[in-house]
């Protein structure tokens, strides 16, 4: 057994459960996710101080710019091994000014997700494209032969979602991009760190996305970075995130060539925030080391109880560690497994969501994503599910669609890795999951 590795006390396998009027496992709420603010401290204050002591907020000129937000486009692209990146103000914005520089529009389909965020959707939607849900298998991202089987003529491109930390099969989803010859985006907003084999993921694909809004890996309250080794799709990105422009050394807009007068997004980056990312990018190496560690240690010890089965993972080396899916049977079994692991008090504190059955997941599931189901349109008339350019293109988004993640939600349970868990909370969590599954002899 490796040191460190977490045993089970058998006392507590006979003891009553919680939620049957027992002694719970734990009284204190498990820490908050939010795996970056955890490790925030005087370096980010410093951080701050020195952008506003300089007065200078605005990325490019200032009365003494401090160059945060090229600095930190730099140090990311090079710490994730791609030629080039642009800051963006979400993730959220990420995705548009990514499919803006694609040109992604009207008459194309998209592939998402049916395990997603809300964002994925609407970035496609709000181009004027219609997404297409493709189904998931147990790793919670794409299933790479439910995306071969839905390629139509009339396919643009694959968003990848590497979803929950963990990496999906970006290799298999690439080759199918590559054969067909449609763009791959990943979308590494909630994996940021991530790899497979070793490769970082937001370096697969033709585009990538992240976000740094306060869930995320690392943070700046809000933000975001599109990559790309592209140049073309780099002056497009730089151009569509800000005035519609790129600019030249002193940070005016320039107008001479063509093919980079566009339309703009309005999504830069300001310094303070940029000197924060820069802090915490610093960190981001040791945060997911720290969930990592223990999200393993709870799965090495999970791995051994019948009746609970693990998600896949395409590589462990590679996970980010901040969630760990279980799945169960069935739905009754996992709703029983999850009301009396809350009863155990594996439970977070009321301003965060853990250990929650993954239909109480929201706007992650696309069945719960009401503007997607009922095909809403912004401008009143239709826009773009009308569009004379999507006409034969018409999609269905509501529950049904995606069989095998429907009934991964129902019989799975989500608990997140707080990036600050003792090993006290570790043997915790474990020793609740052993009390529950034991008891109802799983
Ligand atoms: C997969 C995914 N994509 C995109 C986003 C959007 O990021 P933001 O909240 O920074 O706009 C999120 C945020 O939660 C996300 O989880």
């Amino acid at each position: 057994m490796e040191k460190n590795e977490i045993t089970v006390s058998i006392d507590r396998q006979h003891e009553t459960l919680a939620i049957d009027g027992g002694r719970p496992v734990r009284t204190e709420p498990l820490p908050l996710e939010f795996p970056g603010v955890h490790h925030m401290g005087q370096q980010e204050t410093e951080a701050a101080l020195r952008v506003l002591r300089s007065r200078s907020l605005f990325r490019f000129y200032g009365l003494d710019l401090q160059e945060e937000v090229s600095s930190f486009e730099s140090e990311f692209a090079r710490w994730l091994g791609v030629s080039h990146a642009v800051a963006v103000t979400s993730g959220t914005g990420a995705l548009s000014v990514a499919l803006s520089a694609i040109g992604v529009g009207p008459g194309q389909e998209v592939i998402i997700p049916a395990y997603m965020w809300v964002s994925v959707a609407a970035a496609v939607v709000n181009r004027g494209a219609i997404p297409v849900l493709v189904d998931i298998n147990e790793t919670f991202c794409l299933d790479p032969n439910a995306v071969e089987r839905c390629i139509t003529p009339r396919t643009a491109g694959i968003i990848l979602v590497h979803m929950s930390g963990v990496p999906g099969d970006v290799k298999a989803v690439q080759r199918i991009a590559n054969q067909h010859k449609v763009f791959l985006l990943e979308d590494c907003a909630q994996c940021n760190g991530g790899s497979v084999d070793g490769q970082k993921v937001g370096t697969f694909g033709d585009i990538a996305t992240f976000s740094f809004q306060m869930n995320k890996n690392m943070t700046s309250g809000e933000g975001g970075c599109i990559v790309t080794n592209n140049l073309r799709l780099y002056r497009r990105a730089i151009a569509c995130h800000d005035l519609g422009y790129v600019r030249d050394e002193e940070g005016r807009l320039a107008f001479s060539d063509p093919a980079y007068c566009l339309w703009g997004e309005g999504y830069r980056l300001d310094e303070l925030r940029a000197a924060l990312l820069r802090m915490q990018l610093k960190k981001l190496p040791a945060i997911i080391e720290a969930m990592r560690r223990s999200k393993y240690r709870i799965r090495r010890a999970l791995e051994m109880l019948p009746g609970v089965r693990l998600r896949r993972i395409v590589d462990p080396q590679g996970d980010t560690g901040c969630f760990l899916i279980t799945i169960y049977r069935d739905r009754q079994t996992a709703e029983r497994v999850n009301l009396a692991l809350r009863a155990e008090g594996i439970v977070t504190y009321p301003q965060g969501v853990s250990n929650v059955l993954m239909t109480e997941w929201g706007l992650h599931l696309y069945y719960n994503i009401p503007s997607l189901v009922q095909k809403t349109s912004l401008d009143g008339r239709g826009f773009p599910w009308k569009l004379a350019e999507n006409a034969g293109l018409e999609r269905e988004y509501a529950k049904g669609i995606c069989p095998v993640a429907d009934s991964l939600f129902e019989r799975s349970i989500i608990l997140a890795i707080p990036s600050c868990l003792t090993e006290h909370d570790e043997s915790d969590i474990v020793q609740a999951f052993e009390k529950v599954l034991r008891a109802y002899s799983l």
